[in-house]
C-alpha cells in the first residue's frame, strides 16, 4: 500500500501469536533494497530490534516460525533472503534435501538449516537463468513438493507480493489502494473483511490495486471474494488472565448460540439443517478427526448409536487416511475440525469423497477448506478459539453432535416425538447448568490448581462417555 508497513505487519503477527512460535521476522523493500529484522523468541524481541533499527517501506512480508527443520535461532528465522528474493513459508518442503543438493552443486550457498531456503534459491536460480518474476515463481512451484503457504518479495519489483498455496491456508485481503495477504483472516481483520481464499494449487500476484490468481498450470482463475466474519469477533482477552480462561467462561453463551442453530427451543424439536445427508437412510456413519475433535467424535459415536441406532466407525484421521477401509458409497462420513484445515482430516475427507460418500463437516471455521469441500456444513458457532488447548470448541462440537444424533434418531424413527422433545429440553438446559457449574467451581479450581502444582503425577479414570472426557482432561493437564 502507501503506508509504512513494518509496524502493521508486527501487529498482524500478534493476532496470530496464539498459534505458538519460537522466532519471528519481517522484511520490507525500502528505496529499492530488501531489508529485514529477525529475532529469536517473542514478538517483543522483534519489536525492540525494530525500535533500534527501524524498517521503512510500504511493502513487506513477516512471519512467526515454529521450528521444524533447524533450531529456533535468528539465523533460521524467516524471511529468508538470497540474491534479491525474500521468502516466508508455512508448511514443509518435503523434497528440500534433494533440491538443496542440486542447488548447492550449482554453486548456491545456503545460510540456514531450514527446508524453506531452497524456495529462495530456486527462485534466484530461475531469475539468473533469465526467467521473469512470474515465470520463475511458476517454475519454482513445479519443483517443490510438500505443503506450503508462501509469500515472496522480489527486490526488483517493490509493488508486488507473490503467494502460493498448497495445504496451509492463505487469505488475500482487499483494501482500497492497498492489498493484504495473511495465513488467516483474523490477521487481516483490522485492515479489511473482504477476503479471497486461495485454494490448493493456486498462486497469485498481488499489487496495490488488485490480485491476479493462477492455477497450478498457470491458467488465470477467479476465486470468490467474500465478507469474512473474523472482524466481527474482538480477539482480546477482556478481563481474563488468558484466552483459555476467557473461552472457558464463554461456554454457556456459545453453547446456547450453537444449539439455537439446531433446535427450536419453543417446540423442543430439532430443526433440519441440510438435506445433503439423509441420516434416515444411511446404513452407517464414518467419523474422522484429530486430537480434541476426535475425542468429541468418540462421544458423538455413543449418541448416534444409542439414539439413532446408526453404526459408527470412528478413527483418528491420520490412521483413517492410510487404513484403506472398505467404504460403502451409500454411507455418510462426518469430519470434525475446529480449524477446518487439519491436513489429515482433509485427506480423509477427500478419500471418502473419492469413494462416493456424502460428506458432512462439523467445523468452527466456516470459510475453511474442510467446510468448502463438504456436502453439508454443520457449524459449531463457537467464535474464534485462540487458546491452543480446546475448550469451548470441544463443548460446542459436543452440542452439535448431540443435536445431530437426536435429529438422526428422529429421521430413523428410533426415538419418538416425545423422546425428541425430552432430549431437546435437556439440551436446552445445558447453558444454564454450565453457567452454574462455572460460577460454583472457580474457588475449587484455584485450590485444585494449587494442589496439582505440588503433585508428582496424576491418574485420570473414566468409563464409557466419561473416558474421552478424562483423556481430554489428562491431555490438558499435561499441557
Ligand atoms: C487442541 C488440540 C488439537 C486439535 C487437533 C485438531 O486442543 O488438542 O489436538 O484438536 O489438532 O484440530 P482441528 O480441530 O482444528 O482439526
Amino acid at each position: 500500500g502507501n503506508q509504512p508497513v513494518s509496524e502493521r505487519l508486527v501487529e498482524a503477527l500478534k493476532r496470530l501469536e496464539y498459534r505458538g512460535y519460537d522466532s519471528a521476522g519481517v522484511a520490507t523493500i525500502d528505496a529499492g533494497t530488501l531489508q529485514r529484522r529477525r529475532a529469536e523468541g517473542k514478538l517483543v524481541n522483534l519489536e525492540s530490534r525494530l525500535r533500534e533499527e527501524p524498517l521503512a517501506g510500504t511493502i513487506g512480508i513477516a512471519h512467526t516460525r515454529w521450528a521444524t527443520h533447524g533450531a529456533p535461532t535468528e539465523r533460521n528465522a524467516h524471511p529468508h533472503f538470497t540474491e534479491g528474493v525474500a521468502v516466508v513459508h508455512n508448511g514443509i518442503i518435503e523434497n528440500f534435501a534433494e533440491l538443496k543438493d542440486e542447488l548447492a552443486a550449482g554453486g548456491a550457498e545456503f545460510q540456514t538449516e531450514t527446508d524453506t531456503e531452497v524456495v529462495a534459491h530456486l527462485l534466484a536460480k530461475y531469475r539468473r537463468d533469465g526467467l521473469g518474476r512470474r515465470e520463475a515463481m511458476h517454475a519454482m512451484l513445479k519443483r517443490v513438493k510438500g505443503a506450503y503457504a508462501l509469500a515472496v518479495l522480489f527486490e526488483d519489483d517493490p509493488s508486488t507480493i507473490m503467494a502460493a498455496r498448497n495445504g496451509p491456508p492463505l487469505a488475500i485481503g482487499h483494501g482500497s489502494g492497498e492489498m493484504f495477504l495473511g495465513s488467516d483472516a483474523i490477521a487481516l481483520a483490522p485492515f479489511t473483511n473482504e477476503i479471497t481464499y486461495l485454494i490448493d494449487g493456486d498462486w497469485s500476484v498481488i499489487g496495490k490495486t488488485g490480485v491476479h490468481i493462477f492455477d497450478f498450470d498457470g491458467n488465470v482463475v477467479e476465486r470468490p471474494r467474500q465478507i469474512s466474519t473474523a472482524a466481527a469477533f474482538l480477539v482480546d482477552k477482556g478481563n481474563h488472565r488468558h484466552f483459555m480462561e476467557k473461552e472457558i467462561y464463554e461456554q454457556p453463551e456459545v453453547i446456547a448460540h450453537a444449539l439455537g442453530h439446531y433446535v427450536n427451543f419453543i417446540e423442543n424439536r430439532v430443526v433440519p439443517i441440510s438435506d445433503a445427508i439423509d441420516f434416515g437412510k444411511v446404513p452407517s456413519l464414518a467419523i474422522s478427526a484429530c486430537g480434541t475433535a476426535y475425542l468429541a467424535g468418540l462421544i458423538g459415536k455413543y449418541w448416534f448409536e444409542r439414539y439413532a441406532r446408526l453404526p459408527v466407525e470412528i478413527d483418528v484421521a491420520s490412521e483413517f487416511r492410510y487404513r484403506e477401509i472398505p467404504l460403502s458409497p451409500q454411507s455418510a462420513a462426518l469430519f470434525i475440525s475446529q480449524s477446518g484445515e487439519t491436513a489429515d482430516t482433509l485427506a480423509s475427507l477427500r478419500y471418502c469423497k473419492e469413494h462416493g460418500l456424502k460428506i458432512g463437516a462439523v467445523v468452527n471455521a466456516r470459510e475453511s477448506t474442510i467446510a468448502r469441500e463438504s456436502d453439508a456444513v454443520f457449524p459449531i458457532l463457537a467464535g474464534p478459539e485462540i487458546g491452543v488447548a480446546s475448550t469451548k470448541a470441544f463443548t460446542c462440537q459436543l452440542a452439535v453432535l448431540a443435536a445431530l444424533a437426536v435429529g438422526a434418531g428422529k429421521a430413523r424413527g428410533t426415538i419418538s416425538g416425545e423422546e425428541e422433545q425430552a432430549l431437546v429440553k435437556s439440551l436446552a438446559e445445558m447453558p444454564r447448568i454450565m453457567g452454574q457449574v462455572l460460577n460454583s467451581i472457580q474457588p475449587k479450581i484455584e485450590s485444585l490448581s494449587r494442589e496439582l502444582s505440588k503433585c508428582h503425577d496424576v491418574l485420570y479414570l473414566g468409563r464409557g462417555t466419561s473416558f474421552p472426557l478424562a483423556m481430554e482432561g489428562a491431555l490438558k493437564l499435561k499441557e
